[in-house]
């Protein structure tokens, strides 16, 4: 959900506000997701390496990631939305990662779109705790079990991979699980991404052939 910070200066505007035009932005994809039955949707709010970023900056983020779980994930919660978050939660604010594990408990049996928050995420930092634990486990040392231990090893590999903002890049997200996704890279800066262009993305990918490095 790359291209707040942009969408803010472009309009001169506080790069929160920007920010908080993203936040706004979610709710029509996840049910635009819901209406063309897109099973499993994962979006990636804030990286291991975010935290660089001011302190004003970071702490409005984290305010905004709290009023979100209030404002919108517990009304999708009510349309059959699982939200569960993905990265790191050892670093997150007490008051938020209550609040994140709050929303998770209470959708935990929600089944019609399971949305994963890839939140203080990073690839790299995953493939080294994965790579940790099965060290600790003392193996066996293969892809399935090493995939066990991802962080969400439930969370299916992505089909299609979206990028906003003209970025084309990858920046540390789902290095592992994105081995053979699709990618759609779009101009669009995240507060303007809408259902329609969610469609035609959908749409895009669905005329990829895909072969795995097959014939
Ligand atoms: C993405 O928007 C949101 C987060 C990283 C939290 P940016 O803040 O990266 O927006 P740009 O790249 O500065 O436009
Ligand atoms: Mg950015």
């Amino acid at each position: 959900m790359d291209g707040n910070g942009r969408w803010a200066s472009a309009r001169g505007l506080d790069v929160a506000e920007g920010h908080r035009a993203g936040s706004r932005a979610l709710r029509p994809v996840v049910e635009t997701a819901m209406d063309v039955g897109v099973a499993s949707l994962a979006v990636y709010a804030f990286s291991t390496e975010n935290w660089a970023r001011s302190e004003d900056e970071v702490s409005a983020l984290m305010e905004i990631f709290g009023d979100t779980i209030d404002r919108e994930l517990h009304d999708l919660a009510r349309e059959g939305v699982h939200t569960q978050f993905v990265g790191r939660r050892d670093r997150a604010p007490d008051w938020l990662r209550d609040k994140m594990e709050e929303l998770e408990r209470a959708t935990v049996a929600a089944r019609r779109l399971h949305l994963w928050i890839a939140f203080d995420y990073g690839g790299r930092a995953e493939i080294v705790e994965a790579a940790r634990r099965l060290a600790a486990d003392g193996g066996p040392f293969d892809e399935e079990s090493f995939a066990r231990r991802l962080y969400a090893p439930s969370m299916p590999d992505p089909d299609l991979v979206i990028r906003t903002s003209g970025e084309l890049r990858l920046s540390n997200f789902l290095l592992w699980q994105s081995a053979y996704s699709e990618y759609v890279f779009t101009d669009t800066l995240w507060p303007d991404f809408g259902p329609e262009e969610f469609r035609s993305a959908l749409e895009d990918y669905a005329q990829r052939r895909r072969r795995f490095g097959g014939r």
